[in-house]
């Protein structure tokens, strides 16, 4: 299908996963685009750059190679990061970079130029308000911060991370503050967005409620 479709949401809504499996239903090609503000903070750590040095950071990113393949890897160059740049200091560190006007710039132009031919489905921050304002379905994934915990807790314990519910819980918090009350394109559900409150459904529910979404708009 030649549409674009935009996911957006706080962090932990399982834009992700639900973006994966949509992306399979309806023949679509997944960009995670946290993914690329994961890189870019990863790649300022192995490069001892500072998360405050915004002019640095923004040097950065326009040469960092990101590649994403068919497997769900992510690369920097030939460099397989998907796990590293995973853990919850990138997080931390990811939403602080990504309130960078230079850094964003730059990821928003490669986001728009592979997202140009259409078939894609993108998850984000922004992608509704300011990467693809003109996509054909426009979602808006919340969670309650004690159901997006509890997943993000239950996901580290099937992986055997050690993980605290309480610390998953304050990081949730502080991330959204961050990314709702920063200056540069701030995340807000866009004006023709539609909301789903994923609190008290499953993947499979999700999954089957944005589908309706989908064929109600596109036929
Ligand atoms: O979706 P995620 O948790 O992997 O994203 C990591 C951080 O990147 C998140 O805290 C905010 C930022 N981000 C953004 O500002 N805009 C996007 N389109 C995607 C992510």
């Amino acid at each position: 299908m030649k549409i674009n479709i935009a996911i957006d949401g706080p962090s932990a809504a399982g834009k992700s996963t639900i973006a994966d499996l949509l992306a399979k239903k309806f023949h679509l090609t997944h960009l995670d685009t946290g993914a690329m503000y994961r890189c870019c903070a990863f790649a300022a750590d192995q490069q001892g750059i500072s998360l405050t040095d915004e002019a640095a950071l923004s040097e950065l990113v326009k040469h960092l190679d990101i590649r994403f393949d068919d497997n769900k890897q992510v690369y920097i160059g030939d460099k397989n990061v998907s796990v590293e740049i995973r853990n919850n200091d990138i997080s931390m560190a990811a939403s602080k970079v990504s309130a960078f006007a230079g850094v964003r710039k730059a990821l928003v132009a490669m986001q728009q130029e592979i997202a140009e031919e259409k078939g894609y489905i993108l998850d984000g921050r922004d992608i509704g308000t300011v990467v693809l304002p003109d996509a054909d379905v426009k979602i808006y994934m919340v969670a309650s911060v004690e159901a997006r915990a509890k997943r993000r807790f239950n996901e580290y314990v099937q992986k055997g991370i050690s993980a605290d519910y309480d610390t998953i819980c304050q990081d949730i918090v502080q991330r959204d503050y961050q990314d709702t009350h920063r200056k540069e394109s701030p995340l807000k559900q866009a004006e023709d967005a539609i909301a789903v409150d994923t609190s008290n459904l499953t993947i499979d529910e999700v999954v089957e409620k944005i589908s309706m979404i989908i064929t109600d708009t596109c036929g």
